[in-house]
């Protein structure tokens, strides 16, 4: 008796449960848009909609698994404004839907063009073309209209308001799809790194109503900062008037990180500690060491800035013997040290001691047999287009450019953008308040986007949300929400290949915990991938502790002041408040 009641509920449960063929049609997609009003500001052109349903395909980068999934594409105007914003959604086939709504982040100028990363977690996902054509554009490529005049169209959709609509619209589409009730949760996450964690701060600041969790991994935020920063190492060059070889800053990473590596209380290729290793080592001890480097040529495709191919370039190095000099470890020292202007007051921080020192790269010419400047086009690109507003790829030369010029750079990006591109608002109530998690790591040893550009970050985050609790309290208090993970080792947004150290694989996997099943992590799952200790899984310490290690097989997560307050930084060479 009791079985056959079971039986008949099964029978009726899969009756009303919908196949992949009665869903992915293009009037149950119209009938399922927002109708215009309900989201302001946003029209949908129904005859413009499209669905097909897409098996067994692979989806997500570097997945193995197959998917079947509607692809859907929506257009919507602004309202009377005449543009076209056209997005691609991934619905999984209802049998793997899971309620939930993801968001993959891009890097560099681009917004992600990939819809299927969420299918993987049951999750619909989405693509959008930001009104400027960016599943084909680069948005570096398009943010002049011609010398002196700002596409911000493409200004504002690129740095938030392109991804915010894209959330917005697909939520609603979400449930009309699959035919939820209006009011039905939809768990909607965020994961990117690099411009993607920018992004993904974007939407935490901007939407924080829209986003249960976010994962953002070394945030191009601060962006006026950061951008020119990439700028900073040619420019001590140029003001000491040393060129070095790279092999000799090379030597001097690697001569760091030997030193450095047993700081922490292991010896195991990795600075898990740059802090210990900033207050305790100093570089003038690496004058002399002898180095080497074999001729190359490489073809390099710069940092993929852009997705032209205007960016790769092919460079010959002779082979390089030498020792380590004075002057060398002076240029490295100083791009640790960070940008000052010229009353020795800081304008920005820098990589953390041992990381790679690739933006100070110079170039050899075959014609003089000498070590020149190079440019990074990074931050060549940035003062070009965006703080000299000229259509040119990158600076020519650093004639008459002083640290006060970066300084200028760095303000005039930082005014002009302000509520677009640098992303630092640290007041993160609606986010907060509507229950939203943030779990947002940084590589301590990146060379690229600068370790203390995060730390920076979370402590005005809790300075501004917390301002009248104790220390111990603001900092329980924020952990409920957000938590913030140094990876030791870790380069930009990826593994070292200088330090064999840990690196998280499943953030997707704790947020999911986190935000449906209320799971608070308090450490955060990373494995070793390579060196002597491949395998090893560490959980790594939450932000401000920090790793010790006790033997070779555990560390403590140990709070030690000296060490934090080496992570942090005032900018006096502004005169507003640098968050
Ligand atoms: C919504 O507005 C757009 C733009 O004006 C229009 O093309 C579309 O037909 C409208 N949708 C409906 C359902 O009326
Ligand atoms: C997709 O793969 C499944 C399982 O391998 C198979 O049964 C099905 O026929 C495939 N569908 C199509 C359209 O290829
Ligand atoms: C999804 O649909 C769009 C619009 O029809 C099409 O251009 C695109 O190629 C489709 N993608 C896949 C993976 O089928
Ligand atoms: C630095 O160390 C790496 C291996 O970790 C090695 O490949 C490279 O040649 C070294 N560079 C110099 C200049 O010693
Ligand atoms: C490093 O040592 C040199 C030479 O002994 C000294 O001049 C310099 O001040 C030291 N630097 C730091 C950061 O302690
Ligand atoms: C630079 O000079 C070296 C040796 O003289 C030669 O082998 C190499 O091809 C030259 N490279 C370029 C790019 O001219
Ligand atoms: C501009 O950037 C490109 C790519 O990074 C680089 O090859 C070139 O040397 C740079 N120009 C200058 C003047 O440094
Ligand atoms: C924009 O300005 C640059 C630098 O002055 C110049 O080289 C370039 O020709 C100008 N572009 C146009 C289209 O005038
Ligand atoms: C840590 O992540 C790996 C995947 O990288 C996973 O296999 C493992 O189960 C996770 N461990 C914990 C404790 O979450
Ligand atoms: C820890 O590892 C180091 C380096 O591999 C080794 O020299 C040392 O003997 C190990 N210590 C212990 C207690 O096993």
């Amino acid at each position: 008796m009791r079985l056959s009641w079971g039986a008949s509920l099964a029978l009726a449960a899969s009756a009303s449960a919908k196949s992949l063929t009665d869903v992915c049609t293009v009037s149950n997609v119209r009938s399922a848009l927002p109708s215009n009003g309900t989201l302001l500001g946003i029209d949908m052109i129904p005859s413009a909609v499209t669905a097909a349903a897409v098996y067994n395909a692979s989806a997500g980068m570097g997945s193995t698994e197959t998917y079947t999934y509607c692809n859907v594409t929506v257009t919507y105007e602004h309202t009377g404004k005449g543009d076209s914003v056209v997005i691609k959604y991934a619905f999984p086939q209802p049998s793997d839907f899971k309620k939930r709504f993801y968001v993959a982040g891009g890097g560099g100028f681009s917004l992600s063009s990939d819809a299927t990363g969420g299918l993987e977690y049951g999750a619909v996902g989405g693509a959008t073309s930001a009104g400027y054509d960016a599943f084909d554009n680069s948005y570096d490529d398009v943010v002049l209209y011609g010398n002196g005049t700002i596409n911000w169209d493409a200004t504002y959709m690129f740095s938030y308001q392109a991804l915010g609509e894209m959330t917005k619209i697909g939520k609603v589409l979400t449930r009309g799809f699959y035919g939820m009730s209006s009011s039905a949760k939809v768990y909607t996450y965020y994961e990117g790194c690099s411009d993607g964690g920018r992004e993904g701060m974007s939407q935490v600041q901007r939407y924080g109503d829209e986003y249960d969790g976010a994962i953002t991994g070394a945030p191009a935020f601060r962006f006026a900062q950061q951008q020119v920063h990439h700028v900073f190492p040619a420019t001590v060059e140029q003001t000491m008037d040393y060129y070095p070889p790279p092999c000799e800053l090379a030597k001097i990473v690697n001569a760091t990180i030997a030193a450095c590596d047993p700081l922490d209380g292991r010896t195991d290729g990795v600075i898990s500690r740059t802090d210990l290793c900033k207050l305790h080592f100093n570089l003038t001890s690496i004058i002399g060491e002898k180095y080497h480097c074999d001729a190359e040529t490489s073809t390099s495709l710069g940092f993929g800035f852009s997705k032209r191919a205007a960016g790769s370039s092919t460079s010959y190095q002779p082979a390089q013997n030498g020792r380590v000099t004075a002057k060398g470890v002076k240029v490295a020292q100083a791009i640790y040290d960070g940008l000052h202007n010229s009353k020795g007051e800081r304008a920005y921080l820098s990589w953390q001691i041992g990381s790679e020192l690739s933006d100070g790269d110079t170039q050899w010419n075959n014609d003089t047999s000498k070590w020149e400047l190079q440019i990074p086009s990074t931050g060549g690109e940035y003062v070009t287009k965006f703080v000299q507003l000229l259509d040119l790829d990158n600076l020519s030369d650093l004639n008459d450019v002083t640290y006060d010029t970066l300084v200028d750079w760095m303000t005039t990006g930082m005014v002009r953008y302000m509520d677009s591109l640098q992303t630092t608002l640290p007041d993160l109530t609606t986010f907060q308040s509507s229950g939203g998690k943030l779990l947002h790591y940084h590589g301590e040893s990146d060379p690229s986007i600068p370790a203390p550009s995060s730390v920076h970050y979370w402590q005005s985050v809790r300075a501004i949300m917390y301002p009248h609790l104790s220390s111990e309290q603001s900092l329980k208090k924020l952990a409920e929400w957000y938590q913030f993970y140094l990876i030791p080792g870790a380069a930009h947004c990826g593994t070292n290949s200088l330090q064999p150290g840990p690196y998280p694989e499943d953030n997707m996997q704790t947020m999911i915990d986190w935000v449906e099943n209320g799971v608070q992590p308090s450490r955060l799952n990373a494995t070793v991938s390579s060196g002597d200790y491949e395998g090893e899984t560490q959980m790594l310490c939450q932000w401000p502790t920090r790793p010790l290690w006790k033997s070779n097989s555990t560390f403590d997560c140990v709070n030690d002041k000296a060490s934090i307050d080496s992570w942090t930084y005032d900018f006096p060479a502004f005169k507003v408040p640098v968050y």
